[in-house]
């Protein structure tokens, strides 16, 4: 089943328009790459996903019936959003991990949630503020699954950091996918990313799809000529 499905969706910001005719089914239980360069629109169409904005024109179906028709609170429990930079609030990573799931009235295991997100279950008591940019990353995403999410959009979250948590965190989203069935879709830029990473790919470039299917497909017989400029760097939306 698709659990997302766009039909010529745009979006316009000021006089930008940001998306320009988009159309995209988004798989469950897989991981949807959204990948481009900067200001192509990724994180605008993110945000679409759980009605952080809304299209200007086009439909968007979130599980086979309109988004708008589902409420915002609801939505947002079912497809969580984990950002570029970890946003914890201050408090220990328990409060953290409690926070929705208390909000929802939701019984979580939290060990299980820290074994989930590979983060020693010694660090339930420790201060937000003294973890490495990591651990807050991988804090963040327990918060996110903590309210047994369909979905989990990712906006580039690994950008602040180094390769071996990067992995660690691609090896987590991975996990989460295979072991919990949950839905991903993964923001990021870079090209190697999306490969290790994807089970499919979009790319956006000047807010237009240009290229959609399976990673390496996507990558080795691109079909718009932009996408090798894309890929050789030699192209950027400013
Ligand atoms: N609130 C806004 N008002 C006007 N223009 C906006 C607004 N938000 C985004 N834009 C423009 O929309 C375009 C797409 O922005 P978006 O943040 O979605 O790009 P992106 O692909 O996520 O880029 P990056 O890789 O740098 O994060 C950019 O040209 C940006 O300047
Ligand atoms: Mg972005």
């Amino acid at each position: 089943m698709d659990i997302f499905r766009l039909e010529d969706v745009h979006l316009t910001r000021g006089t930008t328009e940001v998306l320009r005719g988009v159309g995209w089914c988004v798989p469950e239980s897989r991981i949807s790459v959204i990948l481009g360069p900067s200001g192509s629109g990724k994180t605008s169409l993110l945000r679409l996903l759980n009605r952080l904005d809304e299209p200007t024109s086009g439909r968007l179906y979130y599980r086979c019936a309109l988004i708008d028709s589902h409420d915002v609170p609801c939505l947002r429990k079912e497809v969580g959003m984990v950002f570029q930079r970890p946003e914890l609030f201050d408090g220990t990573v328990r409060d953290n991990i409690l926070f929705g799931a208390e909000i929802h009235n939701i019984r979580i295991d939290i060990e299980e949630i820290l074994r989930l997100v590979a983060l020693d279950p010694r660090m339930l008591d420790r201060d937000t503020a003294t973890l490495s940019e990591g651990e807050a990353q991988k804090v963040s995403v327990g918060r996110s699954i903590a309210v047994a999410p369909r979905v989990l959009l990712l906006d580039e979250p690994t950008s602040g950091l180094d390769p071996t948590a990067t992995l660690q965190i691609e090896s987590l989203v991975r996990h989460l996918v295979d072991a919990l069935g949950l839905t991903c879709v993964f923001v990021t830029h870079l090209i190697d990313q999306a490969k290790r990473i994807g089970d499919s790919a979009i790319i956006l470039i000047d807010g237009q799809k240009v290229e959609e299917g399976p990673v390496a497909e996507v990558l080795t017989c691109p079909g718009d000529p932009r996408t090798l400029r894309f890929m050789r760097g030699e192209l950027t939306n400013e």
